[in-house]
């Protein structure tokens, strides 16, 4: 038997068990719309060999309803940097949640984690906690709109920042009024930023930007240093308030926020994956001359005072500057590249790999309709590991080289399946 033959039989194994999976599914269409919705929705073109419903996680692997055991990358989208179920995270929530956990009143932890975050990043001088990463986006937005007294905020052309009206990347339900202040630029493009402020100059409020362009169905792009020195001269001469949206990354490339690792200098700055280790929190930090707008713009929620999380948040923070877990999280992911570049071109197979490290993804050479990318994506799944086609994965600290080494070795597999289909 040849080594391709080995490839194709261990790729092919459908006998997936996915009964439990879709009975649960059929169940969930008759009471949710669409079974289950957003970015894990099985309509989301995710391949069809993905989990549908999640058992149980521990460390970087987790078990779906049928009992299929999967190496995850994903790592819930993001928020799960040091492992599922991290003990010393899971051990000052539980500390938390015997005292209650949820009361009309906010807890000390909450001052604590705030003195944390103003001392941790270097150009905060308050925090606003939340729980999603729409809730600080759309607040952030707000406080710009308060302070400068102008409505237009500027973005860049396929960012996402949340499912508010005024971003949400879907036209379900929006209305023309919803977007009607909101205008692109194009990423890397000085002169496209120059020419849609000119547009509204004098009507600007705010420019919201992630620190590196991480657009859904495309590679990472990290900025141009002119690029953003342009984007931070315009808005220091034009009184423009500069949002940093590091929901996806911060805390993962870098343990002060990924501003500085690229020249940025915000006023304001929006945290969540990655902060709580899986509990719901997110963070807007914020320059002085901002603080007096900032309580103004009222900001609530039924369950935005939860001691558990913001317990869980700290412990998650301190772990993360401890035991310099961005900088593991980056070597671990160098490794992972490393791995498929090397198995990519034993088997003959064109891939690009994209950074930062910590939040990876591969692209083939000659697939305009990601077609390739859902080919391996399917493989991996079928054979455990979950890389998803067309969003950037996520390292965790419970990555270790043997995790890699299983990854790669079921990557390998899928490369080989791949050049004997000739995808
Ligand atoms: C860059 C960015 N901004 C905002 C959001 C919205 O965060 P949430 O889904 O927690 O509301 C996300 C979520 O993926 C994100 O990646």
């Amino acid at each position: 038997m040849s080594i391709n033959q080995i490839c194709m039989i261990s790729v092919n194994k459908t006998e997936l068990p996915r009964t439990q999976s879709l009975e649960w599914y059929e169940r969930a269409t008759k009471v949710i719309p669409g079974g289950t919705y957003g970015h894990t929705s099985p309509a989301a073109t995710l391949p069809y060999y993905f989990p549908y419903y999640v058992d149980r996680a521990e460390g970087c692997y987790l078990w779906d309803v049928d009992g299929n055991r999967y190496l995850d990358f994903m790592c819930a989208y993001g928020p799960v940097i040091l492992g599922h179920r991290h003990p010393e995270v899971e051990a000052a929530a539980d500390a938390e949640r015997k005292k209650g956990g949820l009361y009309s009143h906010p807890t000390t932890v909450m001052v604590e984690l705030a003195e944390l975050l103003v001392a941790r990043i270097d150009f905060a001088d308050w925090c606003v906690f939340g729980k999603n990463g729409s809730d600080m986006t759309t607040w952030s937005l707000q406080v710009a709109r308060q302070a400068t007294g102008k409505k237009k905020v500027l973005v860049i052309k396929g960012a996402y920042h949340g499912v508010d009206a005024w971003t949400n990347p879907s036209p379900g339900g929006i209305i023309e009024e919803d977007r009607s202040h909101v205008h692109t630029f194009k990423w890397n493009d000085i002169q496209s930023l120059r020419e849609t402020a000119s547009a509204h100059k004098g009507e600007v409020a705010a420019i919201m930007v992630t620190p590196f362009h991480h657009p859904a169905f495309g590679a990472n792009q990290m900025p141009e240093t002119a690029f953003v020195e342009a984007v931070n001269d315009l808005c220091e001469k034009e009184s423009i308030v500069l949002i940093m949206d590091d929901i996806r990354a911060g805390f993962r490339i870098s343990d002060n926020g990924s501003h500085g690792l690229f020249g940025w200098k915000p006023d304001l700055s929006c945290y969540c994956k990655a902060i709580g280790n899986g509990y719901p929190v997110s963070v807007t930090v914020g320059k002085e001359h901002l603080k007096d707008a900032g309580g103004k713009v009222f900001l609530t929620g039924s369950y935005w005072n939860d001691g558990i999380a913001l317990a869980a948040c700290k412990k998650c923070l301190e772990i993360i500057k401890d035991q310099s877990v961005p900088e593991k999280l980056a070597n671990v992911g160098q490794s992972l590249l490393d791995g498929l570049a090397k198995a990519a071109k034993a088997n003959d197979v064109k891939i690009r790999c994209h950074g930062p490290t910590a939040t990876p993804i591969i692209s083939f050479d000659n697939d305009p309709d990601l077609r390739k990318m859902q080919r391996f994506s399917e493989f991996s799944a079928i054979n455990g590991v979950l890389f998803h086609p067309h969003h950037n994965w996520f390292m965790s600290l419970a990555h270790n080289e043997e995790a890699i080494r299983e990854a790669v070795e079921v990557a390998e597999k899928a490369f080989c399946a791949m050049k004997e289909e000739e995808i």
